[in-house]
């Protein structure tokens, strides 16, 4: 029975022991606290050397909350204090990006780009703004299409800012955010301006999303509600972002809290090239050729598509060992209708010199003339002939 007792005892340490790893490996030391506090109690009486060395542990954390803790990322992290946590899921709410210098640009329109930079600069130049009684943007919406680099610039912005960016999205926390009366989403906000953090409230229209549930109204109201209290309580010395992909769904009291609005477009042609250059990375020479012809097939997608477009093809590339010739004319024949004039010679001239096909076949996939292809690419070699492939 002895056995036994020291069993029970020891699942319950277990269990214990089990909870203190999972709240250490989420970094949550205010969560760490609560717990050692409880084991203190629950120890006391049982044994009390254990207890009171969960005591000084406990002490410990403490005093160290103004300096770096073992919990935290070391001396350069950036939040002083735990990230906020849902109470129920244990989930953090919040999630933290920490580019710093380590990330180009995002690939935007002038304008656009210009808009942005400004924010920034308002922020380095705070000082000489406020010496004049100016105040520096505090607070910005990103509209725009899904994949079209909103959370990125929101990255952008707040490494140019030297500050880490946190996310809170709103599609993935609503159900933490409601029926607790707008306690999680204070406390996210609380800690964001302790911190002069630039914070993202992503997919804000997550919120009106949501209407229709008419059990949650009165919730969702109060939440709304919330939100544009602190949206006003904003301090200048942070920058506070939201972004949406559907503006008309955004509850106008809201909007109207914004101090500037950036549009973000679907890319242009050139700006597109511009990416399917980026995103070839070293390989980029290799595709030199068919840049032209496989930044007009990814017309009118956003930047994200065009992304892992790219990434399929150079998997493809190192894993098949597929020509960069062959992966552009796939692509393009994959996007034939998006095509531009151009894009379309560039696709016919390519198959006409790779000798794969034929020349009626050639103006039928892509609408050039044979004469035209003739004229560019010479005679057709194959033609009357037994074809490599088909196409
Ligand atoms: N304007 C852009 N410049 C560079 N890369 C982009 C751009 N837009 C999208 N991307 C690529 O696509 C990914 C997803 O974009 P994201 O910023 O999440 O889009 P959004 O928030 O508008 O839906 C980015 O991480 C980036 O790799
Ligand atoms: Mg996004």
């Amino acid at each position: 029975m002895e056995v036994e007792g020291k069993t029970d005892e020891l699942k319950d340490l277990e269990a214990d022991f089990a909870n203190l790893v999972l709240l250490a490996a989420a970094g949550s030391s205010e969560d760490l606290r609560l717990l050692l506090a409880k084991l203190v109690r629950k120890y006391r009486a049982r044994r009390p050397d254990f207890a009171e060395r969960i005591n000084q542990a406990l002490k410990s954390t403490q005093t160290r909350a103004s300096g770096p803790s073992v919990l935290r990322r070391g001396p350069t992290a950036p939040e002083a204090s735990p990230l906020p946590m849902d109470a129920d899921s244990r989930l953090s709410l919040i999630r933290v990006f920490d580019d710093l210098a380590g990330l180009e640009a995002p690939l935007l329109t002038q304008g656009l780009l210009k808009q942005i930079q400004s924010i920034v600069r308002e922020r380095r130049e705070r000082d000489k703004l406020s010496a004049h009684g100016i105040r520096p943007t505090r607070s910005a919406i990103l509209v725009g299409p899904p994949g079209v680099g909103k959370t990125l610039s929101a990255r952008w912005i707040a490494a140019q800012i030297g500050k880490p960016l946190w996310i809170l999205d709103l599609t993935t926390v609503m159900s933490s955010l409601l029926g607790k009366t707008g306690n999680n989403l204070r406390a996210v906000f609380d800690h964001a301006r302790a911190n002069e953090a630039v914070l993202l409230l992503d997919e804000i229209d997550a919120i009106a999303k949501r209407r229709s549930d008419e059990s949650d109204v009165g919730e969702l109201k109060r939440l709304v509600t919330a939100i544009l209290q602190e949206v006003d309580a904003w301090p200048d010395t942070g920058l506070l972002l939201a972004a949406t992909n559907h503006p008309e769904l955004v509850d106008p009291a809201l909007w109207r809290r914004f101090d500037v609005i950036l549009t973000f477009e679907q890319s242009d042609p050139s700006t597109i090239e511009a990416a399917v250059r980026r995103f070839l990375g070293p390989d980029a020479p290799a595709y030199e050729p068919f840049l032209h012809l496989m930044a007009s097939s990814m017309h009118g997608h956003s930047l994200s598509d065009v992304e892992r477009a790219i990434a399929s093809m150079r998997r493809d590339a190192v894993l098949n060992g597929v020509a960069p010739a062959d992966l552009a004319v796939s692509l393009a024949a994959q996007h034939i209708d998006r095509l531009d004039k151009p894009a379309k010679l560039d696709l016919a001239l390519q198959l006409a010199r790779a000798n794969g096909m034929s020349h009626n076949k050639i103006m039928a996939l892509t609408g050039v003339s044979r004469d035209t292809i003739r004229k560019y690419a010479g005679p057709s070699p194959i033609k009357g002939r037994g074809r490599k492939k088909e196409g």
